[in-house]
């Protein structure tokens, strides 16, 4: 499969996408809210007020996208973004997930059964003061296998009018299969980036179908991209090496939506001004190489 070969025209690189099947269109750039939570995504922010300052302003900036989850905190996010935003904008398009609680110590465990799902889709309308679920991820684990049982409880909740449309995320291609096969799905957010690039099939076959393909850690989470080839081709170019990984993923597939997380005002304007940035082919291919030349990365490495 040829990379980047989809031409993408300047418009499309900062403008809009419509989930398949609905009337919701959401600018490519959004916003991850995940780092507004305490260290380790456990408990409060160090910085409150600022919390709140980067949600009101990357809605004044025209993010029309965030990406939460209730076991953010736990709690701690939904929760900032309720009293930053409620009542939100007509148009705001807010993206969560199920399928984890948060352990007291601040572990992760999976959190799959009928009775989990329901409390987990309750705490998220209570925390939002929303009455229905814009769109929920279904977040499986690498290993879980089939994945009936879990979203036919979202289905469910779907069919009562709690949840409006559904998506997947941490999902191998077979899963994504099943998934459709049950219910529309929306969107897929995996972990992607100009370093890890495991699902580039995926996102062709995604693109194909019109489904969004939201990469989580798009600049690398945990562990920051880092690469020689990115800082060149950001000194060439007047812009940040973030700024360029974020660039090269709207360029890489129209379907890309950016959620990329800072509990910084400062880089989330720099990465709200990547729509920006038009990267010519040259620099195309040499950020292309970068995967390449980056050792892959442990699972283990993946904290959320
Ligand atoms: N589905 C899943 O399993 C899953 C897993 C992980 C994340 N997510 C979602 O994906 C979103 C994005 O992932 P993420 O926040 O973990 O990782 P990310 O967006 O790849 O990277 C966030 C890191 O990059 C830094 N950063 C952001 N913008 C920057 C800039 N312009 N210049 C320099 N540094 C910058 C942030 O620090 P500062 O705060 O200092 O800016 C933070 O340390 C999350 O918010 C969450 O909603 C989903």
């Amino acid at each position: 499969m040829a990379i980047n070969d989809t031409k993408i025209s300047r418009e499309e690189l900062g403008g809009q996408f419509t989930f398949p099947g609905t009337s919701m269109a959401v600018r490519r750039v959004g916003y991850g809210a995940m780092q507004l939570a305490g260290p380790g995504v456990f408990g409060p922010p160090r910085d409150r007020a600022t919390a709140l300052a980067v949600l009101r302003e990357a809605v004044d900036r025209g993010v029309d996208h965030i990406d939460t989850s209730d076991f953010y905190g736990p709690h701690v996010v939904n929760q900032l973004i309720r009293e930053a935003l409620h009542p939100y904008p007509d148009d705001l398009v807010i993206v969560t997930k199920v399928g984890c609680i948060r352990g007291a110590d601040g572990s992760w465990p999976p959190a799959y059964s009928r009775e989990e799902l329901t409390q987990q889709v309750h705490d998220n309308l209570r925390n939002l003061g929303l009455d229905q679920l814009h769109i929920v991820n279904l977040r499986v684990r690498d290993d879980m296998g089939p994945i009936e049982a879990p979203l036919s409880v979202l289905a469910n909740f779907q069919q009562q009018g709690l949840i409006r449309h559904i998506g997947l995320s941490g999902v191998t291609s077979p899963q994504i299969e099943q998934g459709r096969a049950m219910v529309p799905i929306v969107c897929v957010q995996n972990h992607y980036n100009v370093a890890h690039r495991g699902d580039d099939a995926i996102i062709h076959d995604l693109s194909s179908q019109g489904i969004a393909y939201v990469p989580f850690f798009p600049l690398g989470g945990f562990d920051p991209v880092q690469s020689s080839t990115l800082n060149d081709a950001a000194a060439r170019l007047g812009a940040t090496p973030m700024q360029v990984a974020q660039a090269w993923l709207l360029h890489r597939s129209p379907n890309i939506l950016l959620i990329s997380g800072t509990s910084s005002i400062d880089h989330l304007r720099e990465n709200i001004a990547v729509g920006e940035i038009e990267l010519v082919p040259e620099v195309l291919a040499e950020l292309d190489g970068i995967a390449e030349q980056t050792a892959p990365r442990k699972p283990a490495e993946r904290k959320e």
